[in-house]
């Protein structure tokens, strides 16, 4: 069995696989999902739920894969035929082939509005405090179906241009030298932000909680979120993890970028609410939220457009690593699975795929609008059944899987690497929560936010 695989290109440094799982982590989820969704629930609520879900349930689904990966050395589905008895496992994995299709289809595009931003933000066109002006602005872009699809079909190339370089050129590279900097910037306009002076009622709505704001339906959201940011329950994580070194501490890595990919979201959180309170934006305005507001925080500062063009720069660069990761999946599938399938021959079926299932995403801004799939558009529809259902359900698996059916010794010797690591009691707090805690809140959590059940009277 070990054949095809022996030349399986691998994370060449300890610090590589820091970088790399963090580049698949941080991305558009924490710079412009978690800000426009934090919004939409309510603020500080939500997210002491996000934080909730990530500690007990992603966190958790995590080290879940990343393990599974890294034991099997294999792809998100091949994983499962060589861990679990019954094929039926597989279909986990097929779930998060097309979990990585739903999302790679409105990330795209969401990826293409950066670029656009990245170009009107040098023309001077975003320079503006004023919400009217900035809705306009992205209003125009998101409904001409012309360029958004011209710009996510650009992302596709460019996205596949570094996938056929291959792993370890190509993923590490890119994530390791930038990511430093995106940080960096997030932080300046942190700054800029804070001191702005009604600054006092954005960091309110971002940190005082009102529980009344909370339903069934926003804690599947919260979930989903903390699925969506930290790349699991479909299969990321697992590809990456077979990529992953023998001496990884996985639990310490998977520690760290969560807690990593957490700060980046707060930044961001930081970065946005006060001047959404400052200039009058509305905390629940959806998608556009991050498209209006970080305009205006630049536009308020000296030398504001050219930190504007550079943030959107690296938000376009975060977005590229994470969607190397998501591509990564069907990828690394149809190569190790379809016959003489190169690398190179998988990245363009995959691409061409995408490039047609984003459509209908891409237009629902514009011309399809109106065309709805159980009442949603197909933006909300690839978001919402990505998110909420393949991704928890994804995780629901992984847990019952490594916890109960995995083996608890096998799982001891994989994450102490053969009683290397000195982690025994990291180990025994894992099994107690992936076997007892996390799969029960997914359970009632997707039950309930899918009113199959009703928790909160
Ligand atoms: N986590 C990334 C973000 O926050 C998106 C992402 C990359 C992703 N790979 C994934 C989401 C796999 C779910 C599954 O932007």
């Amino acid at each position: 069995m070990a054949a095809p695989h022996c030349d399986r290109e691998g994370f060449a440094t300890k610090l590589g696989v820091l970088t790399a799982t963090l580049g698949s982590a941080v991305g558009l989820g924490n710079i412009w999902k978690f800000p426009y969704m934090t919004g939409e629930h309510g603020g500080a609520a939500f997210l002491l739920i996000y934080i909730l879900a990530t500690l007990l349930v992603g966190l958790p689904v995590m080290i879940s894969e990343i393990l599974l990966g890294r034991y099997a050395r294999s792809n998100a589905i091949s994983t499962w035929r060589k861990v679990a008895r019954s094929k039926a496992w597989m279909l986990v994995g097929a779930s998060g082939v097309v979990a990585a299709f739903a999302i790679m289809a409105f990330y795209t595009d969401v990826a293409g509005w950066v670029f656009n931003y990245v170009i009107k933000a040098s023309m001077g066109d975003l320079n503006t405090t004023d919400p009217a002006v900035a809705e306009g602005v992205f209003g125009a872009m998101v409904s001409n179906p012309w360029s958004s699809l011209a710009f996510q079909w650009g992302v596709l190339a460019l996205v596949s241009t570094i996938i056929i370089g291959g792993v370890t050129k190509g993923i590490e590279k890119t994530t390791k030298t930038l990511m430093p900097i995106l940080f960096v910037m997030l932080v300046v306009v942190c700054i800029r932000s804070l001191t702005l002076p009604k600054a006092g009622e954005g960091l309110a709505f971002l940190f005082s909680p009102d529980f009344s704001k909370i339903t069934g339906e926003a804690v599947l959201m919260a979930l989903g979120l903390a699925f969506f940011k930290l790349s699991i329950g479909m299969g990321t994580m697992m590809t990456y993890g077979s990529y992953f070194r023998q001496d990884a501490n996985v639990p310490l890595v998977a520690t760290r970028v969560m807690l990593a990919d957490l700060t980046v979201s707060l930044l961001a959180g930081i970065a946005i609410f006060p001047a959404v309170f400052n200039y009058g934006f509305e905390a629940a305005a959806g998608p556009g939220l991050l498209f209006m507001t970080i305009p205006a925080v630049f536009s308020s500062m000296p030398m504001g457009q050219l930190f504007m063009v550079v943030f959107f720069v690296l938000t376009a660069i975060a977005t590229i690593g994470a969607m190397l990761s998501l591509f990564e999946v069907p990828v690394a599938f149809f190569t190790e699975t379809l016959k003489d399938c190169s690398r190179r021959k998988a990245t363009i079926l995959v691409a061409i795929g995408l490039g047609l299932c984003g459509v209908p995403a891409t237009l629902s801004f514009g011309p399809m609008a109106d065309v709805k799939i159980f009442g949603l558009n197909f933006f909300d529809f690839y978001d919402q059944l990505s998110s909420n259902i393949l991704m928890p359900a994804g995780g629901l698996m992984i847990c019952l899987f490594a916890g109960w059916l995995f083996g608890q010794e096998k799982v001891k010797e994989c994450l102490s690497n053969n009683n290397s690591l000195h982690n025994g009691a990291v180990i025994s707090l894992f099994l107690l929560i992936v076997r007892y805690v996390s799969p029960l809140l997914v359970l009632l959590v997707m039950l309930n936010g899918l009113g199959l059940l009703d928790l909160f009277g």
